[in-house]
């Protein structure tokens, strides 16, 4: 049988969408999504892209036939000298064999094990908060969640350096802007702000250094039986993995260097962005805000929380899913094919580029009524049953979901809990929010918001 192209705005002449899609790219992958159908086709600074947002097809490249579809690394291509050999951004065996090594750190678990850890940041950060402030809400959950990465994965502390880290990390971070002329660019072309970003990672490459030493003199060389990867042990953190592993001989310093700061930069920013906008949209919704301040009296009843109080937070929980759905922290996925392939009754030819949007279809009225609407409530077990595969997906899917799902919601939940037991937070400014997509989906401005205290 004969499959065809899909349709879709690829016709265009010169430049393709490439300014309609700079512009606004979450605009530009709604409109074409909604007008041309579950798989689109345009161009993009010469090549051609294929935008995917049926579920089902977004599965066969994810998990069932996920062996022709590789990460790109034309979008990957800053991430590549950042991350270096991470885990985000590396394959093959290499990949399953780090994976399997670092795993063990994100064990459910292991994991409820860094609870006290979560809650314990957070309780420093309202120590700085007091009745009637005006905050950044984004900047303070930032820095607290790369001192909760630090802290629970690294088991180290970044003594005043989490401002300095977290302005390194956002100019890493917006070399990622899907800015369709930096992806035509060819490997070596000196892309714009190269300066900043250089001395960005060498910034970021210090503070992972005196990580390592604070690690080192904590542990000693006694720590380090050096019979290789075989066991772990119950007290080991990601770090102490990789340096058993390193030990051992089995990775170098450099694969150490390019794990440590994937974790950074994939675990904080990220979480971070999830608690933003669930305090926006708790702000915008007084209604929801007062269901989600009665959970927390009636469960934590003014304690602080801890891990088992986790699956009784049904409502909190809620708002972190309700949150993701409707602003993705990751807001696509992107593969490029090996092999041709048919996806939604299409042709893909081999080498094609693929987005795979969460953001278009979490908003997709096929899957969730009243789409744009802000409803945490409608997370319940049966809806959550009735959804297909990949209408949610904010942690990506198949073995290449992300590692620290788990981790990820565990804090987000604790953090909001802990927060929200003390404070309410008021936006300043009740405006739409501008976003800007570079690896994630960030506000442009700052969230200014008053807290206070309840
Ligand atoms: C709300 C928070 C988070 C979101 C929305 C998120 C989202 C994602 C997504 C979508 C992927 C898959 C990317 C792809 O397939 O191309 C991913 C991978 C990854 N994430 Fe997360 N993440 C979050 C938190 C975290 C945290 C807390 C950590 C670490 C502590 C982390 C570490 C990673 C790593 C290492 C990968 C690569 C996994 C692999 O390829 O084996 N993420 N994340």
């Amino acid at each position: 049988m004969q499959y065809q192209a899909p349709p879709g705005p690829a016709e265009l002449p010169l430049f393709g969408s490439a300014v309609e899609y700079a512009e606004d790219p979450l605009g530009f992958m709604e409109e074409t999504a909604s007008r041309y159908g579950d798989v689109a086709r345009f161009e993009l600074g010469g090549r051609e892209v294929y935008l995917v947002t049926d579920p089902e097809a977004i599965g066969r490249v994810l998990v069932s036939n996920k062996e022709n579809y590789r990460k790109p690394d034309s979008v990957d291509r800053p991430a590549g000298e950042l991350l270096g050999a991470g885990l985000l951004t590396s394959e093959g065996e290499h990949w399953r064999e780090q994976r399997g090594r670092m795993q063990p750190a994100f064990y459910r678990d292991k994991v409820a094990g860094y609870a006290p850890a979560m809650v314990e940041r957070t309780e420093d950060l309202l120590e700085s908060w007091h009745d009637g402030q005006q905050l950044d809400v984004h900047r303070d959950m930032a820095e607290l969640t790369l001192h909760i990465v630090v802290d629970a994965l690294f088991g180290a502390d970044l003594a005043g350096m989490e401002r300095a880290v977290g302005e390194a990390l956002q100019v890493a971070g917006e070399q990622f802007r899907p800015d369709p002329v930096l992806m035509a660019l060819p490997d070596g072309v000196p892309t714009p702000g190269e300066r900043r970003y250089q001395r960005a990672i060498a910034d970021l490459e210090r503070v992972l250094r005196d990580v390592l030493r604070q690690h080192e003199r904590g542990t000693g060389v006694e720590g380090n039986d050096g019979d290789g990867d075989t066991e772990s042990t119950e007290d080991e953190t990601l770090l102490s993995i990789l340096t058993r592993v390193r030990d051992a001989g089995l990775i170098d310093d450099e694969q150490v260097r390019d794990e440590l700061m994937t974790m950074l930069l994939a675990g904080h920013d990220t979480t971070a962005l999830s608690l933003t906008y669930a305090w926006y949209l708790l702000s915008k919704h007084p209604e929801r805000e007062r269901r989600f301040h009665r959970e927390l009296d009636r469960v934590l009843d003014g304690a602080v929380p801890t891990a088992e109080d986790v699956p009784e937070l049904a409502y909190t929980q809620q708002v972190v899913t309700e949150s993701m759905r409707l602003y993705p922290p990751v807001y696509s996925l992107f593969r490029e094919s090996s092999e041709a392939d048919v996806l939604g009754g299409y042709h893909v030819p081999a080498d094609t580029l693929l987005f795979l949007p969460q953001w278009v279809v979490h908003r997709d009225p096929r899957f969730y009524d009243a789409p744009q609407e802000f409803r945490p409530e409608r997370w319940t077990p049966d809806f959550e049953a009735a959804l297909p595969t990949y209408a949610y997906f904010p942690f990506g899917g198949g073995p290449r979901r992300c590692i620290g799902n788990e981790f990820a919601t565990m804090e987000a939940t604790l953090v909001l809990a802990t927060v929200g037991s003390r404070y309410e937070l008021d936006l300043v400014d009740d405006g739409p929010l501008d976003l800007a997509p570079s690896l994630t989906v960030h506000p442009e401005n700052p969230v200014e918001v008053t807290v206070r205290e309840r």
